[in-house]
């Protein structure tokens, strides 16, 4: 539905980069980024990202690739959805036509919710701003909340009408079907084949999600009524599940990553008022304890958290809640104490910024610390309740992942509450031992669980999916044909296999290195990698068995006048620049000081000066040239619209020692691309080797089944291979340089 070009657009704008920092915060590692994985419970960064290559991969759980692959996985998105989404963020136009009823039943029933509640979403924010009701009720307590309009935008607020059905006959007859609106729990089922609306007379929060989706609200009642709900929230669904998300992470992700700490207060009014007061890194856990899910989220972009509290004893008692799995996840935790009257909310809107950031300043307390005043202070003189306080205290250390820390603690601790620092530290190692039990015991379970699954459903742990492995290597018709041993099977197995491994190897160097170039030879000019591989195949009638290899390298050769035509306007491009700063530096004096020198001494100098700079020039034209050819198949095999090809492109650009130099420090790795020439003749002769092998192989199972009349024919047929296997042997032989 969408045309090639804006594909090719979208893909085109695309930075992997800016894409994943959307939603994991990235630090800047040599050539490449690195963060927290966001597909598994990653501690230390694992996730690179590599932005000439445009791929993303974990080197712990393995997940990544291009920014398609990232947006597909990570929101759940179809192929075409993803790139919807990137064109969305990438303000590119796809010119939309109206779905026909069958493509609107065929649209996955999440992007059918989403899209749902996206136009109630607006449906609110018109009733809040376009109608009488929503203006004197809603707005007018907006208003006295003292939410601004850009709060109001920022937030998406809106209100609902208190007529009973008033959204479900408006969603009806936009065409929303009933089924639809139950399922995002906006109307409820009334019980007489109509619906009645969830939400009524209450302003609305919409709960967004990272990736700027409405996947459920928060309605709040303007009755002063305690019979009535305080706030009405969307029920659980495929789209919302209540205990991965963050009321305001969405609006604070970017201040939280830049200030590297976040706030955290109870709800969505107290949010409102901090990103108003000019506090944009603080998220709200709408009422409830941090869950592990919403843990996880946050680690992706800080690890440092404060707490930000009523100074109420309920407030206080909320604030102690919860903060252990915190510490277990190695968060750094402070808690921001707010005075007996007033909540975040009421603080944020009877300070100004200097204010409420000198409070920070003088209040912010480190948690343990904390803790132990409070429940000592609570303990008072009760010698019971004060062990109790210590045991409460000491397992709370026990949960902090770092040795050193928990004997900092340990330290501070015994100072607060007068007891030996080591007879804190024993009781400390000994729930360290205990937790460190019972996650081991955690892990067995799970493992068994998983186990019996598989087992349950007949299947052994499969192979990648896309990622052809010698296991699905496909048989020669021969082998199959002629019935023999188990034995012999296995071994012919193993020899096509071999096969596969060989052919995976040049479609590997298609896809890294497929528009590289290949200096001239005696045996061919200069020519693409590509061109070569594929003058080499022709030569012997060889082509790819495996589908999924032969697709891309018909792909690569497909697009190789295309390449061509973008290659001459680009190299165009970087002689324009390089001449542009040619001129450029030489107009510049830099460190020559022309003043003093007299004409020859001047012209000696600038001449100098001049081959420099052009050496230089060339030299980072060299270098884009390289990338320019290295990365273009590449990225748009990463990207392609087959899963199975991006899928396998994505696996082999990611390679580790590619992507990543640091682990490369210390020894000095030529990189492939600077001995292509031998690599590839090197691979395609392990190929054609191959092929021999099993050729030799097939005859000689024959000659132990034929005839007599036959077997001199298969004599001379293997005579025949076996003097090519040589001829491959000598060609060869002065010009494989193993590594
Ligand atoms: N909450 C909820 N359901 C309730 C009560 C509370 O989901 N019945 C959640 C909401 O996310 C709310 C948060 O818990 O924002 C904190 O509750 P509370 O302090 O009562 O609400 P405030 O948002 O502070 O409301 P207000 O200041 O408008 O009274
Ligand atoms: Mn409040």
């Amino acid at each position: 539905m969408i045309d090639p070009q804006t594909v090719q657009q979208i893909l085109d704008a695309a930075d992997i980069v800016d894409v994943v920092s959307d939603f994991v915060s990235l630090k800047r590692r040599g050539a490449n980024w690195i963060g927290l994985c966001p597909f598994h419970n990653d501690r230390n960064p694992s996730f690179y990202v590599s932005r000439a290559k445009g791929i993303c991969k974990c080197f712990s759980c393995g997940e990544g690739g291009s920014a398609v692959n990232f947006i597909m996985k990570h929101e759940q998105l179809s192929y075409p959805e993803a790139l919807r989404w990137l064109a969305r963020k990438y303000h590119i136009d796809i010119a939309e036509r109206e779905l026909t009823d069958e493509e609107r039943q065929a649209k996955s029933e999440r992007e059918a919710m989403l899209m749902l509640n996206e136009w109630a979403c607006q449906y609110f924010i018109k009733q809040l701003k376009d109608t009488q009701q929503g203006r004197e009720v809603g707005l007018t307590y907006f208003n006295e909340r003292g939410f601004n309009q850009t709060s109001l935008d920022k937030f998406r607020l809106g209100y609902s009408n208190s007529q009973f059905d008033a959204f479900y006959r408006a969603a009806t007859l936009k065409g929303f079907n009933r089924d639809l609106l139950f399922s995002t729990g906006l109307c409820v089922d009334d019980g007489h084949g109509g619906g009645k609306d969830r939400f009524r007379g209450r302003v609305m929060f919409p709960i967004i999600n990272l990736a700027d989706k409405v996947i459920g609200f928060g309605g709040r009642t303007l009755s002063h009524d305690k019979q009535v709900a305080k706030y009405v929230n969307s029920p659980e669904s495929i789209i919302y599940n209540k205990s991965n998300e963050l009321y305001g992470l969405y609006q604070a992700r970017r201040d939280i990553t830049r200030q590297d700490k976040c706030f955290i207060v109870e709800g969505y009014a107290d949010v409102i008022s901090m990103h108003q007061a000019g506090f944009t890194n603080v998220i709200a856990a709408s009422g409830t304890a941090l869950t592990e899910g919403q843990i996880h989220a946050i680690r992706r972009f800080t690890n440092n958290v404060t707490e930000m509290f009523d100074g109420d004893a309920a407030g206080i008692h909320a604030a102690l809640r919860g903060v252990d799995m915190l510490l277990t996840e190695g968060f750094n935790i402070k808690v921001l104490r707010l005075p007996p009257e007033d909540d975040p909310d009421s603080f944020a809107r009877s300070h100004n910024a200097t204010e409420i950031q000198q409070f920070i300043d003088e209040n912010e307390t480190d948690f343990i610390r904390f803790k132990a005043n409070i429940l000592l202070s609570d303990a008072q003189n009760d010698p019971i309740k004060r062990t109790e306080a210590i045991t409460d205290v000491v397992k709370s250390i026990a949960c902090i992942p770092s040795s050193i820390l928990r004997s900092v603690y340990a330290k501070e601790c015994s100072a607060i509450f007068g007891i030996g620092e080591d007879v804190l530290l024993r009781e400390i190692n000994k729930f360290v031992r205990y937790n460190r039990q019972k996650r081991q015991q955690d892990r067995d379970r799970e493992k068994a669980a998983q186990q019996r699954a598989a087992q349950s459903q007949g299947a052994t742990p499969s192979a990648e999916a896309g990622a052809p492995t010698a296991a699905d290597a496909p048989t020669l018709d021969t082998t199959s044909a002629t019935p023999a041993s188990s034995a012999r099977v296995e071994k012919a197995k193993s020899k096509s296999s071999d096969i596969q491994i060989q052919e995976r190897a040049v479609i590997r160097l298609i896809i890294k290195y497929g528009y590289c170039l290949l200096p001239a030879t005696p045996e061919h000019d200069t020519t693409t990698v590509t061109q070569h591989i594929a003058n080499e195949l022709e030569l012997d009638d060889m082509s790819f068995s495996h589908p999924v290899y032969k697709q891309i390298f018909d792909l690569a050769r497909q697009v190789l006048p295309t390449f061509e035509q973008d290659f001459q306007q680009f190299s165009a491009e970087v002689q324009t620049k390089k001449q542009q700063y040619i001129t450029s530096q030489m107009q510049q004096d830099g460190d020559v000081n022309f003043e003093d020198m007299d004409s020859a001494a001047l012209i000696h100098a600038l001449e100098r000066k001049q081959k420099a700079v052009e050496a230089q020039a060339t030299a980072r034209e060299r270098k884009q040239i390289k990338e320019y050819r290295s990365n273009y198949l590449e990225k748009l095999l990463c990207s392609h619209i087959d899963d199975a090809v991006r899928n396998l492109a994505c696996e082999m650009a990611a390679e580790p020692y590619q992507l990543s130099k640091i682990h490369t420090q210390f020894a000095t790795i030529v990189d492939e691309i600077d001995r292509l020439p031998q690599l590839v003749d090197e691979m395609i002769y392990n190929w054609k080797n191959a092929l021999v092998e099993e050729l030799i192989r097939q005859v000689k199972e024959q000659i132990g089944n034929a005839s007599s009349e036959q077997q001199i024919v298969l004599m001379q047929q293997l005579q025949e291979y076996y003097e090519l296997r040589r001829q491959l042997a000598t060609l060869i032989g002065d010009r494989v340089v193993t590594p």
